[in-house]
């Protein structure tokens, strides 16, 4: 499987409860590497430029108040098979579907307050990964 790159957020939940490095360090073990991070608190804008995908959704106006509703860690992670193992570790949507021992599972009670990110194919990460980083803020490791 080839290196790829994908694009994690860690929600405003999780860094209310304190979570990032318990977070970071699920997706260190598993082999992935933070190439590049930083904390921002969205704008309403840059949340529903984000979500785009699901602007005609009922739910896209509670996303996109609760992705500004505190600071967030907007993270690149590098590894074999980055997209779909980062969504291995992170679970299903609802967390009360999520596998046990995924991070929605441990670190999250409801479908709209869900912990984390995660891109869900090559061409959503590339386009999440130019949307938060240039290419002179992600380092190679
Ligand atoms: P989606 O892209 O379907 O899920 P994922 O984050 O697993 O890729 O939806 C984006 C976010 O929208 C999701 O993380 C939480 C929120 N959401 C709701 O609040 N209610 C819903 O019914 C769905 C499907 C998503
Ligand atoms: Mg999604």
């Amino acid at each position: 499987m080839a290196t790829e790159r994908t694009l994690s957020i860690i929600k405003p939940d999780a860094v209310a409860k304190n979570a990032i490095g318990d977070i970071i360090a699920r997706f260190e073990k598993a082999g992935l590497r933070v190439v590049a991070a930083k904390m921002v608190q969205l704008s309403e804008e840059k949340a529903g430029g984000f979500y785009a995908e699901h602007k005609e959704r009922p739910f896209f106006k509670d996303l996109v108040g609760f992705m500004t509703s505190g600071p967030v860690v907007v993270q690149v992670l590098e590894g074999e098979g980055a997209i779909a193992k980062n969504r291995d570790l992170m679970g299903a949507t609802n967390p009360k579907e999520a596998a046990p021992g995924t991070i929605r599972a441990d670190f999250a009670e409801t479908i709209d307050a869900n912990a984390v990110h995660g891109s869900d194919s090559a061409e959503s990460a590339e386009r999440e990964i130019s949307y938060f980083f240039g290419n002179d803020e992600i380092c190679p490791r």
